[in-house]
């Protein structure tokens, strides 16, 4: 049976399964690996978010609007909502994978809410630009 996600324990498991995933992907990968430097201080930083996000633990004081603006921008806006797609499957099968129960239920909705408001920011920042 798989586990239910109680802690960030889980929450490091998940987010350090989902990077591979994405750093293996051919389609989306190369956006990561040519960004993120310090793999060790991403994979922390998306630990704090996600717990702050499920947990409310205060941890993750970024701004994923700024963060990913800037990235559609070094990208020349190569940014679509197919990547975004991609990048949502690979969350919900990383999560099917390894647990079950309510909080599954609200990483995926809150994962595909923040993907619809991020990829909308980075339309506006384009108009701005
Ligand atoms: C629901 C969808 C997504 C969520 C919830 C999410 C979440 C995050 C968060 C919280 C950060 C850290 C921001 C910070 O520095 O404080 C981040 C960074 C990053 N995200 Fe996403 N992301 C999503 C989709 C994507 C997609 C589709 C791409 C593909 C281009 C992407 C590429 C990146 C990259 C390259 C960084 C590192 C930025 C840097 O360190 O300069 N993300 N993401």
């Amino acid at each position: 049976m798989r586990k239910q996600i109680e802690n960030r324990d889980d929450l490091t498991l998940l987010v350090a399964t989902f990077y591979d995933k994405i750093r293996a992907d051919k389609e989306i990968g190369f956006f990561f690996s040519e960004t993120i430097t310090n793999w060790e201080e991403h994979l922390e930083k998306l630990t704090d978010f996600w717990e702050t996000n499920l947990f409310a633990s205060k941890k993750y004081q970024g701004n994923p609007i700024i963060a990913h603006n800037a990235v559609d921008k070094k990208f020349d806006q190569q940014i679509t909502s197919a990547i975004f797609g991609i990048w949502l499957n690979l969350w919900f099968a990383t999560l099917d994978e390894l647990f079950e129960g309510e909080n599954v239920d609200i990483l995926k909705r809150r994962a595909r809410k923040m993907g619809t408001f991020l990829f909308m920011n980075i339309f506006e920042s384009r108009r701005k630009a």
